[in-house]
């Protein structure tokens, strides 16, 4: 049915990651060519349009919608022509307001949307599960992924969840919240002096470059700034766990070893 598919994703800790990778082996493995690509890499503007490409859209769901990264990404694609696209969302257990307004924000932009899963995987926010329920729960959502990536191609996925309230009562939402919840959270997160080698890497896996590079002018430690979206990559990736906070799950979370490694 599509003979190529981009999938663009954004992942915090890594469970839209796997699902992703399900997806892309479910799909090349029926012949497909996919590409994937992070989204906060991509210039959206540069999206090709048009029916022939599927076009995959992956995130985590955050505050019952997702992180507004991904609100922006999607309001700065180019007018799809037809172009068919689904979305892949994972989340802890309630999604809310995301399946139907990016419904309609994508059909308003010309896209035909083909079929949407939001799947449960370990919640990384507010409780941190034991590593032998999240494996578990990680194994069911990567079947799941497979699944949906077969009923896409058979043309047996939907997206039938339409949005109870206009797109822009949804985008002032999502923007009150990123000022009044998603924002001031970066306040929280501690550095344990103890532990952080001033590595860096959790500057360079910010997707908003919300924190500055440990120096000499910071004491040595990472320092964050104030447009914070709370996707944890910082707390989950970094080598030495020295940074504490985030969610009142006290707890860190990943999915994969390194997010962007083999
Ligand atoms: C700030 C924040 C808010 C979240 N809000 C929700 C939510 O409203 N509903 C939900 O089901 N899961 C929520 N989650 C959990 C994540 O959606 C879930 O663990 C997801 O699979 C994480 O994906 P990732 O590892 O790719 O970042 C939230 C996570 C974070 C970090």
């Amino acid at each position: 049915m599509f003979k190529a598919a981009d999938i663009y994703w954004f992942s915090g800790t890594g469970n839209t990651l796997l699902t992703v990778r399900s997806m892309a082996a479910a799909l090349s493995g029926a012949g497909v060519d996919v590409h994937l690509h992070r989204m906060e890499q991509t210039d959206p503007a540069g999206v090709v349009p048009g029916p022939d490409r599927l076009l995959g859209l992956a995130c985590p769901v955050a505050a019952f919608s997702t992180f507004p990264l991904v609100w922006r990404f999607v309001e700065a694609l180019p007018p799809g022509q037809g172009r068919p696209v689904f979305l892949l969302a994972t989340m802890g257990g309630m999604a809310g307001l995301l399946a139907g307004p990016m419904h309609g924000l994508l059909t308003n932009k010309g896209y035909h949307p083909v079929g949407v899963r939001q799947i449960v995987m370990p919640d990384n926010y507010l409780r941190i599960r034991p590593a032998e329920t999240c494996a578990k729960r990680q194994a069911k959502g990567r079947l799941q992924a497979e699944e949906f990536a077969r009923a896409l191609l058979a043309g047996r996925a939907c997206w039938n969840r339409f949005c109870p309230v206009p797109y822009p009562v949804v985008r002032w939402l999502w923007r009150r919240q990123e000022r009044f919840f998603f924002h001031p959270t970066a306040r929280r997160f501690q550095v344990d002096p103890a532990l952080c080698t001033g590595c860096g890497r959790c500057a360079k896996l910010c997707p908003v470059d919300n924190i500055r590079q440990a120096s000499d002018e910071n004491d040595g430690q990472p320092m964050f700034k104030d447009h914070c979206q709370i996707c944890l990559r910082c707390v989950a990736f970094c080598p030495t766990r020295a940074i504490i906070g985030g969610g009142p799950g006290r707890g860190r979370y990943r999915a994969v070893a390194d997010l962007f490694g083999p």
